[in-house]
């Protein structure tokens, strides 16, 4: 999913896993009335290669800069790939991929897309870095949003929050497979279980899941549920 955040003159993509999104994210933004150059930031929710690898041809394609949160811009920084979820837990991504159509990597970003966003990838974002984006503070230009850190799926998860009209960009920290659950993909179960319970303490009526349609409905996020690893929906809960 690429969201797109409009604030006055100002607009920002939320995560571009690929290349080949671009084409229709400029479609969109057209459909919108948006102009290319009202597009200066782009926001990653998280290294991981299906919301980054087309980040660089996009702050490239709309002179943008990349903003980021603490732990990604310091593993960008430090060209250090992030934490992945350790021994079989990647293996937990298969259903998810199945669920979603079992997509294979678009030929775009097969050559310079693999140093984004994967176990060994240092990440070399080209563009501009945005001042980072830290937890419970503004989102600089976008009145009333703020940043969260939301640690569990991927130590360097964000999510962004708009109280007063109750948005939640939930990136991975939400999916919407099948009508809505938490991630069953996680490098810290720990922190994940801390970040459901910072989210369900948010007015949410509209979450913007990493993958999947958005969800409404006031206080969304106390019905989430969690799917087992075999893709039965399993009862609310903690996320095994
Ligand atoms: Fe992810």
């Amino acid at each position: 999913m690429v969201y797109v955040m409009v604030c006055g003159p100002r607009a920002a993509l939320v995560d571009v896993g690929s290349t080949d999104d671009l084409p229709l994210v400029s479609r969109g933004l057209e459909w919108l009335g948006i102009e290319r150059r009202q597009v200066d930031t782009v926001i990653a929710t998280h290294l991981h290669f299906d919301h980054v690898m087309g980040i660089d041809c996009a702050t490239a394609a709309y002179g943008a800069q990349l903003a980021l949160g603490e732990v990604s811009r310091a593993a960008v920084e430090s060209g250090t790939p992030i934490r992945w979820p350790r021994r079989l837990g990647p293996l937990r991504a298969i259903p998810g991929w199945v669920m979603q159509g079992a997509p294979v990597m678009p030929k775009a970003d097969r050559q310079r897309g693999l140093a984004f966003g994967f176990p060994w990838s240092r990440n070399p974002f080209t563009c501009r870095l945005a001042p980072t984006l830290v937890h419970e503070q503004a989102l600089p230009g976008f009145e009333g949003w703020s940043v969260l850190a939301t640690p569990g799926h991927s130590s360097d998860s964000i999510c962004l929050h708009h109280a007063e009209a109750g948005i939640l960009v939930a990136g991975d920290s939400v999916r919407n497979f099948r009508g809505g659950e938490w991630n069953g993909l996680t490098d810290d179960a720990g922190q994940y279980e801390q970040t459901k319970r910072l989210l369900q303490s948010l007015h949410v009526r509209v979450a913007c899941p990493g993958h999947g349609p958005v969800l409404t409905g006031e206080g969304l996020l106390s019905g989430l549920a969690t799917i087992g690893f075999w893709g039965r929906r399993a009862v609310r809960g903690q996320t095994t």
